[in-house]
């Protein structure tokens, strides 16, 4: 039977960048059955919940989704769609690939870094948060686990050594947070042993990221912590030309979630100008996930092909092309 794949198209721009990336598979010869599921403000006007239970429902069955951007509406009290969504299923692996693409605006040129972020703890596990009366203080609670640190630290390990890479980096701040930063590296440095055949970094975050700009290509693979994870993959992002050109996996044991890193960009949202190539990088990233590594080429290969040849790409790359020029110059090539 065919695999079917949850498809939640998202708010803003997720409409137009998700439909580019379905026709994208679909010519490249995917052959998926999809169901469609509705959250974010789209759920919220039709069902009066952000996250209703059958998008849940989809999510668990298919195991598999291609996820446009949600907005998480300001006040109300509403927590974080996306941050539900890696609680309840547990996608503590949150994998951030960038590259650099020829016809870009990018500063660099050869880049290839992928960021292991842990997704479910440090900073953002919304432990211990306390205000106090006067507003005069404020604290939050970070939480490293043994297990925690230890699963995401192998997973990088293990995606480095599926796709031939040469080095893993452990970004920390273990010499401040002795604590919690402490245990992260004291577990990457046991983890690492057992993977002799790929080099072992470690490196402060804080010069990590002037490392980052200053000499990118010494990089390969990077894991660290959430709250580290986020901003240094947003780091890394501009340095391939921006948000618009940033896929990014949430996997779990029992699901996986392939979306773009940015959100659902309200300024440029209904005008035809948003850059696909962010959930196209996703549904390559969903491809590789399947073992679907030829499709995964074929793809790539005709994306790179526009980009580089700047043929039809859109304003942010530097081109005057729509999304859904784009998009068609992308199916030419398939
Ligand atoms: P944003 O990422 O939506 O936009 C930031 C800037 O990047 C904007 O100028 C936008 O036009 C541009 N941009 C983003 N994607 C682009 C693309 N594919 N092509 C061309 N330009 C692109 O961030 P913002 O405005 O802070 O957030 C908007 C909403 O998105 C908020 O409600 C936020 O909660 C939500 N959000 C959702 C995420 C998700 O679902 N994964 C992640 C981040 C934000
Ligand atoms: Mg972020």
């Amino acid at each position: 039977s065919k695999q079917r794949i949850t498809v939640i198209p998202g708010d803003g721009i997720g409409p137009d960048i998700i439909d580019s990336a379905l026709k994208v598979l679909d010519k490249a010869g995917c052959d998926f059955e999809y169901d469609f599921a509705k959250a974010g403000l789209a759920a919220l006007e039709e069902t009066g919940e952000l996250l209703p239970q059958a998008t849940l429902d989809l999510i668990e069955k298919n195991k598999v989704t291609l996820k446009g951007p949600l907005t998480t509406p300001v006040g109300g009290g509403f927590t974080s769609i996306n941050v539900s969504l890696r609680k309840q299923f547990q996608l503590y692996a949150n994998v951030r690939p960038v590259l650099s693409f020829k016809g870009t605006k990018a500063r660099y040129e050869n880049i290839d870094i992928i960021t292991v972020r842990e997704n479910t703890e440090g900073m953002y596990s919304g432990a211990g948060q306390v205000v106090n009366e006067e507003r005069t203080q404020a604290e939050a609670k970070s939480l490293i686990t043994r297990d925690g640190a230890k699963r995401i630290v192998e997973f990088a390990f293990d995606l480095a050594r599926r796709e031939n890479r040469k080095k893993v980096t452990a970004v920390h701040k273990a010499n401040i947070l002795k604590t919690t930063s402490g245990l992260f590296l004291e577990v990457a440095r046991e983890v690492a042993k057992d993977y002799s055949d790929i080099q072992f970094e470690e490196m402060i975050v804080d010069a990590c990221c002037m490392n980052l700009v200053m000499y990118p290509e010494r990089f390969d693979v990077i894991v660290t912590t959430n709250l580290f994870g986020d901003i240094v993959s947003d780091l890394c992002a501009g340095l391939v030309g921006g948000l618009g050109m940033a896929p990014g996996a949430n996997i779990g044991a029992g699901a996986a979630i392939f979306e773009a890193v940015h959100g659902s960009a309200p300024d440029i949202a209904g005008k035809n100008i948003a850059n696909p190539s962010s959930v196209i990088l996703a549904s390559i990233q969903m491809l590789e996930y399947l073992g679907m590594q030829d499709k995964a080429e074929k793809i790539r290969k005709a994306l790179t092909e526009v980009i580089d040849s700047g043929d039809r790409t859109t304003r942010d790359l530097g081109g005057t092309g729509s999304t859904t020029d784009f998009t068609q110059s992308i199916l030419d090539r398939l």
